[in-house]
């Protein structure tokens, strides 16, 4: 093949509200990642209406791929292969991004791979490494909430998930019921640390529940309450309503995850997606896996709420490993993990 080496590939994200794109050359030279995010348009509607983001993903994507390209210095006819998040997602926001990247592949008459975007997360923590160790990942982000057991690239054992909402999902929730701008889980994290986490006793959702699943639905429900009851009337109440979910979400997913690690006999840990920016999972996660002898990886700065490096990532994993890809890809929205690989 022609162009440059190691290879370049060009991947694309639209499974939600961002609109990603990058330019990926070899496992670790990142030469463009561009994001636009569509938060400010679906903060009127508190959430993600999927047809207003297939528009504005469609909107976009033309010339945030242009800028991506410029950025990258690589001639489009230089790259190697295309790639797009295929699932799972919202359907009409997926196609755009899909569509889209086929398209390119097709007029450059190279390979194209559709990717998980699940996979994209879980991996991101070993983001421009030519191996993946053998870890297990903890996957929290707006959408999901995973642990999986990743034996080497492409073998993948989900041993726990939600049962109702995703960690991040359960974040933004409180911080609606709080009168807070979606998303919120930033700002959540930000006002519990002005707020005093014993003020008020949440529920630990399946804490003692003997295997390795979530649910977090309990917890937004006893925030609630705490509103409707009227207990939260100023900023201090709002502080500390923040500082004692955020203990309540982040007590369970560090025990259920090192739990979970020394069950599946992992000594290391990645964790990744938007959730793993949370200051107190972040500390409690380190001094948990240092307890236990576990090492722990987060997923770098930038690469854990939506984007498009980590599915040009896994596709430069792919292409290494000698996958064809092909244009027969369609969207999946609900991609089980089952398909992966
Ligand atoms: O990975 P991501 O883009 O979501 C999906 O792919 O679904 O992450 C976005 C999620 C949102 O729910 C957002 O509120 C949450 O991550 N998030 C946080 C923090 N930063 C982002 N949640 C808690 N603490 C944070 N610091
Ligand atoms: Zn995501």
């Amino acid at each position: 093949m022609n162009g440059p080496d190691p290879p370049v590939l060009l991947a694309v994200e639209s499974s939600c509200d961002e609109t990603a794109v990058a330019v990926l050359q070899g496992f670790n030279n990142l030469r463009a990642s561009v994001i636009g995010s569509q938060a400010v348009q679906h903060e009127e509607t508190g959430g993600v209406v999927p047809e207003v983001a297939s528009r504005l993903h469609l909107d976009v994507l033309p010339g945030l791929s242009k800028s991506a390209i410029k950025k990258s210095g690589i001639p489009l006819s230089q790259i190697a292969a295309f790639a797009a998040t295929s699932g799972p997602g919202l359907a009409p926001a997926l196609l755009i991004g899909l569509s889209y990247a086929k398209g390119l592949a097709l007029g450059a008459n190279r390979p194209f791979f559709p990717i998980n975007h699940i996979e994209g997360h879980l991996l991101s923590p070993f983001f421009g490494e030519e191996t993946i160790p053998e870890f297990l990942g903890l996957v929290v982000s707006g959408g999901h909430t995973l642990l999986v057991k990743v034996r080497r690239f492409g073998s993948y054992e989900v041993v726990g998930r939600t049962l109702d909402d995703a960690a991040g999902e359960a974040f933004d929730k409180a911080g609606k019921l709080l009168g807070l701008p979606y998303p919120a889980g930033a700002l959540v994290d930000e006002l519990a640390e002005h707020g005093n986490p014993l003020r008020f006793d949440l529920p630990r959702g399946m804490l003692q529940s003997g295997d390795h699943h979530f649910s977090f639905s309990g917890m937004k429900t006893a925030v609630r309450y705490l509103i409707e009851k009227g207990s939260i009337t100023n900023d201090q109440d709002r502080a500390d309503l923040c500082a004692s979910f955020r203990e309540a979400v982040v007590d369970v997913l560090v025990k259920k995850c090192i739990r979970a690690a020394l069950d599946s006999r992992c000594n290391v840990v990645g964790a990744s997606g938007g959730v793993s920016s949370n200051r107190l999972l972040r500390s409690r996660m380190e001094t948990a896996a240092k307890d236990h002898g576990i090492q722990i990886r987060f997923a770098p700065e930038g690469l854990r709420t939506d984007n498009a490096a980590m599915i040009a990532y896994v596709a430069a994993h792919r292409l290494a490993a000698g996958h064809a890809g092909g244009l027969d890809a369609d969207v999946e929205p609900s991609l089980h993990w089952e398909n992966v690989g």
